[in-house]
């Protein structure tokens, strides 16, 4: 007897409001697995017992794409059914007393390509289970408030399949006949069935003993294929510092004695925590100094960090329903990016990894909490929960976390956690109980006195507006500040709350660019004080004000608003030049170049000025360029111009073609304007001595690689050819992908003719390394457009012989580098890069539908495009629409950007 069933009909909705307790329980599952590409024979053997607590009701067990071949109960025959996907058992022993439930089942790995369940990748198996992906394996409910205790056997083919991996402690191990052996691993927590992992293939691995704190034994690990040995030191560091890191600042130890990271170059998202056997996308883990570049070393530190952190918050508490995914998301982003600032050894970078860390959500949440996909961080319905993976989950999500800290301070964050822990652990629960523990943990605080409105954060969706309006009195010496926040409507939710904002303040003399003291109700509060708002309307006073001040609003991004305030250009340069915040001085230059790019979009609809940018912005950047105490890093920072996605959303009517040129205009203003300064910088910051990952040098050659940027552009312009010149040799002799990656973006970005050589050279050494080659794809992709040449270029590219569209990685580095990365050359008026981004849609979804489906986010924003975008844009989303074998995935995305 052999069942094959496909998902049928229309899927429904799921709504948090419908979330009931399952009507049982799986205390244990021990899994035996044949592993076999082509067919892989799975006995899932369980223990069962109804949950008392619900209403009595037939077993569903979720299960997709799986050939079943038998159901035994307490060992016998049993008569079942199935309901769409789900297997449906009616005559189950009654009572409460547990039973045995054992089901075998195969399924086909290599024919894998959604990377959902149990897949091939270079010859060896994976699987990724969160959220839906365990069903893909075996039937099961496979939903997070399920916590079992796992035994899992697996067996194959010893010569292709050496290595054997599942989580938890290996107990036993061996050889069998025909070739075959055998790995028994049983997992000393219980927990659900998107944590459970499997891995199987030709691995080696970089180990290290550790002992914690508290004086336990552990064994780290890194596998990875062979031959990527070389690169994995920089994740163990990152590891061992994680650890360190958790014991240290929350007192989370590791709880097991064996801790696994298993590289796979076919993954979905970045990296997946499954308990003791974290699965990570090659990218997040692999680095030498000839391969990766500082920003991957960066990233690599932040996601192992994030996955090894979920041990504690995801793991050992986990979320009741996928509405919950930001109670685990959200507080681990949080964590993770405490972690890389709490690294950084200078306070300025600290300050230089906050910019980093706001810029990525306003240029990406943002648009999202304005745009047709708009979610609460904690969601009332999805039709498919991958497609909840978002920057509102994970990056909004730990903001509202941070905010949470502000309102109850550091040591008193600290004991929430604690508090969250003693009550919650081995449990699966809500962002609701997370906030009532870290509220109950700090009954004095702001966040205790103000918790109801506080979680309004969870439930509203969009990004409140805070305007602000200052008043000085000279002669009374006070500067009143009036505030007043509003939210716009989103998808299902037209009116919205106001919410609690915790506003960081102070002021900075206009005339003498001094910190001024601040009292408030005659009180000194020192230099920055916070208010939180709470109303629609709300002011504040500050008394004994020496001078006309320049207030510094929302300090270090104190809350995940827009601000409003009127600012005069003088303003903004005093802020700049004296502000003791560092990211509201990085902010105000942000502010005057924005202001400059609107303008300059706004005033002569078609022809472009040349010189959009003003002499006192010119001047305030050569500056900050030359400053002699500020790091290399803040400065790459200040003189980035706001993207072109930014500056589109602080527009009604979007025209991407305007934007690019505008700000290829400032971009080449910069260039030629500072031409001298440029040579200065380079000079100065070009030798970094022997390549060390740290802040400090990767500002350094973070700064010496825009000048050549710079630079190179400016060639465009003079007809130099030396600077180009010069930075095809820095591209050749450069002794670290940083340096190397750099010069080859100038090149390539300046549209120089060495660029072809260059990238002929660049694939020739790298041709063997698959992350190199994406970074190769994604830069030609990605590359400023000049009269329409890169599309082109993109079809070529898919042409590429290395070109691989199953590969995710491989994909994103061409298709969504144009299509998301790239609006000067995406948004064509002749349409033609809509018509490429739906057919890539269409031919992604039979592939790989949660890939296909983050794809179709490119088009969030079609309804601010300026015409003949916008009707071309909602004919290539009917397109693919009016298909009617999507996904669902693809098919929430598109039919929401439709609504
Ligand atoms: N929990 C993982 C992480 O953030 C992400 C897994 C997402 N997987 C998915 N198929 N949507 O660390
Ligand atoms: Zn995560």
């Amino acid at each position: 007897m052999s069942y094959l069933r496909e998902a049928s009909g229309p899927a429904a909705v799921i709504h948090r409001g419908d979330y009931t307790a399952p009507a049982f329980w799986i205390d244990t599952v021990d899994l035996s697995f044949d592993l076999d590409p082509s067919k892989t024979r799975v006995l899932n053997k369980m223990t069962l017992r109804r949950n008392p607590d619900v209403q009595a009701q037939p077993l569903r067990l979720d299960g997709e794409e799986l050939n079943l071949a038998r159901v035994l109960v307490n060992g016998q025959g049993t008569s079942f059914k199935m309901d769409g996907n789900q297997l449906v058992l009616e005559n189950l022993p009654e009572g409460t007393e547990p039973f045995a439930l054992e089901i075998f089942t195969t399924c086909v790995p290599v024919k894998n390509t959604k990377l959902m369940g149990l897949y091939v990748s270079n010859d060896s198996f994976f699987t990724q289970c969160e959220a839906e992906g365990f069903r893909r394996i075996t039937y099961f409910l496979d939903r997070p408030d399920v916590m079992a205790m796992y035994t899992v056997t697996l067996r194959a083919d010893k010569a292709k399949f050496p290595v054997l991996l599942s989580n938890g402690n290996l107990v036993d191990s061996g050889d069998l006949e025909d070739g075959r052996h055998f790995a028994k691993w049983v997992d000393p927590h219980k927990k659900p069935s998107y944590l459970f992992a499997l891995v199987a293939g030709q691995l080696v691995a970089r180990e290290q003993r550790i002992t914690s704190r508290a004086g336990k034994d552990h064994l780290l690990q890194v596998f990875v294929r062979p031959g990527d040995l070389d690169k994995t030191e920089h994740a163990m560091n990152s590891l061992m510092a994680s650890v360190a890191w958790d014991e240290a600042r929350f007192g989370l130890p590791l709880d097991l004695e064996r801790f696994m990271i298993v590289a796979t170059s076919d993954f979905n998202m970045g990296a997946m925590e499954n308990k003791g056997l974290n699965i990570f996308n090659t990218k997040y883990v692999l680095a030498n100094q000839a391969t990766a570049t500082d920003v991957d070393y960066a990233n690599i530190e932040s996601v192992v960090g994030h996955e090894y952190f979920h041990n504690w918050t995801g793991n050992r508490i986990t979320c009741r329903d996928w509405f919950q995914l930001s109670l685990k998301e959200g507080l681990t982003v949080f964590r993770d990016q405490e972690f890389s600032q709490d690294l950084c050894a200078e306070p300025s970078a600290r300050a230089v990894k906050r910019i980093e860390d706001v810029r990525v959500l306003r240029t990406a949440q943002f648009p999202e909490d304005a745009g047709p996909m708009a979610h609460p961080v904690r969601p009332d319905s999805y039709l498919e929960i991958n497609n909840f993976y978002t920057v509102t989950i994970y990056e909004k999500g730990a903001e509202l976390v941070r905010m949470m800290q502000t309102l109850t301070s550091r040591a008193g964050f600290a004991k929430g956690m604690t508090l969250y822990f003693e009550r919650f652990d081995g449990q699966a629960v809500t962002c609701d109980d997370f906030a009532q523990a870290i509220a109950d943990a700090n009954p004095g605080s702001a966040l205790a006195a103000l918790l109801p409105q506080f979680k309004r954060w969870y439930s509203q969706a969009g990004t409140p507006r805070v305007a602000a309006r200052g008043e000085y009195d000279a002669a009374a010496q006070t500067y009143t500040l009036h505030f007043s926040q509003s939210c716009a409507a989103t998808p299902g939710q037209p009116v919205k709350e106001p919410f609690v904002i915790p506003v960081s303040l102070g002021l900075i003399g206009a005339a003498s660019g001094a910190a001024l003291p601040l009292s408030v109700d005659g009180q000194a509060v020192g230099g920055s004080h916070l208010l939180v708002l709470t109303d629609a309307q709300q002011s504040i006073t500050f008394q004994n004000v020496a001078e006309a001040p320049v207030p510094s609003i929302l300090r270090g991004f104190s809350a995940p608003v827009v601000l409003d305030f009127d600012y005069s250009d003088a303003q903004l340069l005093a802020l700049l030049a004296n502000d003791t915040d560092a990211f509201n001085r990085w902010e105000a230059g942000q502010r005057l170049a924005l202001r400059s790019a609107i303008n300059s979009i706004a005033s002569s609809a078609n022809s472009t000025s040349a010189t959009p940018l003003n002499d006192a912005y010119i001047a305030a950047m050569r500056a900050v360029l030359r400053h002699p105490t500020l790091d290399a890093a803040f400065k790459e920072l200040v003189l980035t111009l706001p993207s072109e996605t930014y500056i589109a959303e602080q527009l009604d009517v979007v025209d991407p073609q305007r934007i690019h040129a505008v700000r290829e205009a400032m971009r080449l203003q910069l260039a030629t304007a500072l031409h001298a300064d440029w040579e200065w910088a380079f000079a100065v910051h070009e030798n970094n001595g022997g390549y060390r990952p740290d802040p400090v040098s990767s500002g350094r050659r973070a700064l010496a690689g825009m000048a050549l940027n710079f630079l190179c552009l400016a060639a465009t312009q003079n007809g130099d050819s030396v600077w180009p010149g010069k930075t095809l040799q820095r591209f050749k002799d450069a002794g670290n992908m940083t340096d190397r990656f750099n010069a080859l973006q100038a090149l390539v970005n300046s549209g120089h003719a060495l660029a072809g050589q260059a990238l002929a050279r660049f694939h020739a050494l790298f041709k063997d390394e698959a992350l190199v080659l994406d970074k190769w794809f994604a830069l030609q992709a990605g590359t400023s457009d000049r009269g329409g040449q890169v599309l082109p270029a993109v079809r070529q590219l898919m042409a590429h012989p290395d070109f691989n569209l199953k590969n995710p990685n491989r994909a994103r580095s061409v298709i969504f580098s144009f299509c998301s990365a790239n609006p000067g050359g995406f948004h064509r008026a002749d349409a033609a890069g809509y018509v490429f981004w739906a057919d890539r849609v269409i031919e992604l979804d039979a592939i790989n539908p949660q890939v296909a489906a983050r794809l179709a986010r490119a088009l969030d924003r079609w309804k601010k495009l300026a015409e003949p975008y916008r009707s071309a844009a909602r004919e290539a989303l009917a397109r693919v629409a009016a298909k009617t074998d999507l996904s669902n995935d693809v098919r929430e995305v598109v039919d929401r950007a439709l609504a």
